[in-house]
């Protein structure tokens, strides 16, 4: 773990180093917390959703936008939109989270752990992808806000991490008022096809921006401005 840490720190410091490739590296986090909002909104029946789940909501698509603002902070107008171009390894990027889903959903189907009744089968789902995503966020984004203060970066994801260990938090909660699927039992395996998928998109971008030897230098992107 202490192992793969340091080698996702290591990507990490090259990315930070290069402001139009810093800017890239965001816009791919704001498609993927985008993408995640987008499939709370969808997987949750309207009947059910009450104050915490509309905050769960309000605050990923919150995120989306915050990625997207600090990678126009790092290079104005280099990434516009979500196309292929402005996003790094965009389909390996794509595959990480839309191969979660199928996956938790395969593995539900195999378990017999899926409710019949629709709602709760999409609240299941729900719960079980989005506390995989969250114990990933929550270890990434530590990582990255280490190496933006190594750096020294006006940059910080401090207000992020707060409100995804809050949700990871949430999802413990709900996981215990969820009759009928035991999260200690299945967590092992599906972490583990998590791991997976997330070795396969640090794979990919490592091999399309190889980690650069640490120059042990402070910041060297142009903006000033703290967010
Ligand atoms: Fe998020
Ligand atoms: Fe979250």
């Amino acid at each position: 773990m202490q192992q793969d840490a340091e080698r996702w720190k290591a990507w990490l410091r090259g990315i930070v180093r290069d402001a139009p490739l810093h800017a890239r590296w965001l816009n791919t986090l704001s498609l993927l917390e985008h993408i995640g909002s987008r499939k709370i909104v969808k997987a949750l029946d309207s009947d059910t959703l009450d104050l915490q789940l509309l905050q769960h909501i309000a605050e990923e698509a919150r995120h989306a936008f915050f990625f997207k603002r600090l990678s126009e902070r790092v290079a104005a107008g280099a990434c516009p939109t979500y196309e292929a171009p402005y996003v790094l390894s965009a389909s390996a990027s794509r595959a990480y989270i839309q191969g979660l889903d199928r996956e938790v959903h395969d593995y539900l189907q195999r378990q017999g752990a899926l409710p019949q009744e629709a709602a709760r089968a999409s609240m299941l789902a729900y719960l079980v992808v989005t506390t995989l995503i969250e114990e990933r966020a929550t270890a990434m984004y530590a990582l990255y806000e280490e190496v933006l203060r190594e750096v020294d970066s006006p940059l910080s994801l401090r207000s992020v991490l707060n409100e995804e260990d809050r949700h990871l938090q949430e999802m413990h909660e709900a996981f215990a008022r969820f009759e009928g699927f035991a999260w200690p039992l299945h967590a092992p395996t599906l972490r583990q096809t998590e791991a997976q998928l997330f070795e396969a998109w640090l794979v990919s971008l490592e091999r399309e921006h190889p980690a650069r030897p640490s120059q042990g230098s402070k910041r060297s992107e142009s903006y000033t401005s703290p967010c």
